[in-house]
């Protein structure tokens, strides 16, 4: 498959036009650039299920902006659109985050200024998750010591926040400094965003990087391959428990028994003081034909009628974390305390 190209700018990932919300298809990449325009908010919603957007920072961007369409087309269905986005997916706390952000607007904008209201709020919402973003990479980059060897699970590049990315917003920050450093991109089982996204946003960047099977991180730390391990997060409980991507949990616990740092990257608005810890938060159980989906050499390869889980996040305990790194600087345990600076 050829592999499609795109100035990454926030605005060709997300944007919010009159009328409707227009968005970069990561279901089609890396071998297609196709935007997808939604008209309305129900088309949203289904988006952000079918994760035509993906990233925590991302659904909450597309949520709000999902809260805005609804008011300009729809706007007899404002409660229910409010309701319908926020659960679209359950585990990221950004999208509930960004559309109660909304919904407190139209509390206070009752009459004709509130779609524009909403559609300014969205826009705000965007503008800041990428700032936020930037300045995780400022603070993260000063942990990646020269020539490092950064192991990265799932996509939490720009494509997942809606401009430069929280662990890749280190990568990219740190390779300014250094452009010696690597990363190795875990292909992300079963939806592959490692491999399909992350590995994509770097070779736009020009960043050096190598594509592993999952089940590959274990030997490469073995042999010295990795310097640091650098995530993402959907969610951050009050005691630093961190719930992101099926397989982070995994990584943390193999970078543990390597004596490898595990730094998470996440904007302020991925920690959630109400969640106390890790295991309160809800997990999303995908469909199983997601993990079915598998063909080799031209061939099904799987066994059609065996039982499938398929639980898309996992969580990675506090302890096992060395550092989390928001838009404020960089954390360190006890999170509980050093978390409520947020
Ligand atoms: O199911 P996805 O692709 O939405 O999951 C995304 C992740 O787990 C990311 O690591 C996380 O949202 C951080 S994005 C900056």
């Amino acid at each position: 498959m050829s592999v499609a190209s795109l100035d990454l700018d926030p605005q060709s990932i997300l944007r919010l036009q009159p009328g409707a919300v227009r968005l970069l298809d990561q279901t089609r990449l890396p071998g297609e650039v196709v935007h997808r325009t939604l008209t309305h908010w129900q088309d949203v919603v289904d988006a952000i299920r079918g994760m035509v957007v993906r990233g925590a920072p991302a659904i909450g961007i597309a949520g709000a902006m999902g809260v805005a369409l609804a008011a300009q087309t729809t706007p007899n269905e404002l409660p229910e659109a409010i309701r319908a986005l926020r659960a679209a997916r359950p585990t990221a706390v950004n999208l509930a985050w960004a559309v109660d952000a909304q919904a407190r607007l139209v509390g206070t904008h009752p009459g004709p200024g509130l779609a524009e209201a909403l559609a300014e709020g969205a826009r705000q919402i965007h503008a800041d998750e990428v700032a936020r973003c930037k300045a995780i990479g400022r603070h993260g980059a000063t942990l990646i010591t020269r020539g490092a060897r950064i192991l990265t699970h799932c996509n939490a590049g720009a494509l997942a926040t809606g401009g430069y990315g929280t662990a890749l917003g280190i990568v990219r920050a740190a390779f300014e400094i250094d452009p010696t450093l690597r990363v190795l991109v875990d292909e992300t089982r079963p939806l592959m965003q490692g491999s399909r996204l992350t590995a994509w946003e770097l070779a736009q960047a020009g960043i050096g990087h190598t594509v592993i099977a999952d089940n590959m991180a274990a030997a490469m730390m073995a042999a010295g391959r990795v310097s640091h391990v650098v995530v993402g997060a959907d969610r951050i409980a009050a005691n630093g428990d961190v719930v992101n991507k099926i397989g982070t949990y995994g990584v943390a616990v193999l970078a543990r028994a390597h004596d490898i740092p595990v730094i998470v990257a996440a904007p302020t608005s991925t920690v959630d003081l109400a969640t106390p810890t890790g295991t309160a938060t809800p997990i999303e159980e995908r469909d199983p034909v997601e993990v079915r989906d598998v063909s080799l050499f031209g061939r099904r390869a799987f066994a059609a009628d065996s039982p499938v889980a398929n639980p898309a996040f996992d969580v990675t305990p506090a302890w096992m974390v060395s550092a989390i790194i928001t838009e404020n600087g960089v954390h360190r345990a006890p999170y509980d305390r050093s978390l409520c600076q947020v």
